[in-house]
């Protein structure tokens, strides 16, 4: 790998485009994007930005965007930044234009995407990799750092000291860590609150600031707990509490969980699930690879998981006609389920 690493974004959306942003002084950074996508960029260059006032702008004439798989021919390293639904199609672009042995790291929710890659491209090095923030845009071409929280990468000889130094210097260190599916399915327990997220209609804050919200995501991360334990799978702890605790806090009564658990609730105030996103464009949502993976695990263990599944179909539905919920309505629904 050469000194500046050649690093592409492949599917430059708010992940993609926010790590480029990030990455862009210190690496040789090219953004796969869709169309539309290269053409705000190119009317208005890209900032990017954090909640604790970290503010860039690249202009436009600054930016190596493209269109067509083939620019990652020459990339010392490609991050995956699709959605999980296009991971297949993704893979199989790259498997085309891929020089062998060219480093792969996915920064995908879900727990399949590094599995569907490595099967895809056998010739290259696919590492898991992991977002723990949130990332929103909020004015056309500016993605925006929502929330806290250190990039994840399965630990590897393969990673360069090169890539490494680039992201140190970006300001989002790569932590590397042995056991990427531990990480994977604890932020998968995190994620089951996309959903609620996108049905309350709400900022991420103000809607984990309210018990009954707080109380239908303890359902979901409930039954996923104990799916995850007869499957003999222990999620890591990425939050200042274990897993297995998470239930139990935000189901506090709010003067207790806002005293004790403020630090939850360190998120912009503007900033959304993706999600929430996906619905207001009328785009199908990651519903099916975060609660449904829940659903699926139960199913392939004999059990059932009906909270998860409940909400699965409450998105299904919300994709063809949006409708906000009341939380103590949902709660009652999820507790019925
Ligand atoms: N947003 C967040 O806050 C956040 C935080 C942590 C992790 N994540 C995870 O990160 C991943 C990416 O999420 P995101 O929110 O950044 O998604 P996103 O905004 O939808 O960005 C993905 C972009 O990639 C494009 N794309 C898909 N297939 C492509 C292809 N074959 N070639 C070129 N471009 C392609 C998409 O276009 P189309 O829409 O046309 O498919 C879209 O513009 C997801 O797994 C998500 O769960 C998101």
């Amino acid at each position: 790998m050469m000194s500046v690493p050649r690093i592409v974004i492949y599917g430059a959306g708010m992940v993609g485009n926010y790590l480029g942003g990030r990455l862009h002084a210190h690496a040789r950074i090219r953004l796969i994007a869709r169309p539309q996508v290269a053409n705000r960029l190119s009317e208005h260059g890209l900032t990017v930005s954090d909640l604790h006032a970290y503010r860039r702008h690249v202009p436009a004439a600054m930016l190596d965007v493209a269109t067509q798989a083939e620019a990652v021919r020459d990339a010392d390293a490609v991050l995956v930044t699709v959605k999980s639904a296009s991971t297949m199609q993704a893979a199989h672009e790259l498997a085309d234009a891929l020089t062998p042995g060219t480093l792969v790291i996915s920064f995908q929710n879900g727990v399949h995407n590094t599995a569907d890659l490595r099967a895809a491209l056998p010739h290259c090095r696919v590492l898991a990799g992991m977002v723990p923030f949130n990332v929103t845009q909020p004015a056309p071409a500016h993605f925006h750092q929502g929330s806290s929280g250190a990039l994840m990468v399965e630990r590897s000889a393969g990673l360069a000291s090169a890539l490494l130094a680039a992201f140190d210097a970006s300001g989002l260190s790569l932590h590397q860590c042995d056991d990427m599916q531990a990480v994977l399915w604890a932020k998968l327990l995190i994620n089951l609150n996309n959903p609620l997220n996108a049905l309350s209609d709400l900022p991420l804050r103000e809607q984990l600031a309210q018990r009954p919200w707080r109380q239908c995501l303890a359902l979901l991360q409930q039954e996923g707990l104990r799916v995850l334990k007869s499957a003999g799978i222990r999620p890591a702890q990425l939050t200042a509490l274990p897993a297995r605790w998470l239930p139990t806090v935000l189901s506090w009564p709010n003067a207790f969980f806002h005293r004790i658990a403020a630090r939850m609730l360190a998120i912009d105030p503007l900033a959304r699930s993706s999600m929430w996103d996906d619905l207001q464009a009328g785009r199908r949502t990651e519903v099916d690879y975060i609660n449904g993976e829940i659903v699926a695990l139960a199913k392939s263990k004999g059990m059932r998981a009906p909270v998860n599944a409940r909400v699965v179909a409450l998105i299904r539905e919300a994709e063809q006609s949006y409708g906000r919920w009341d939380a103590q309505a949902l709660l009652r629904t999820l507790r019925d389920a």
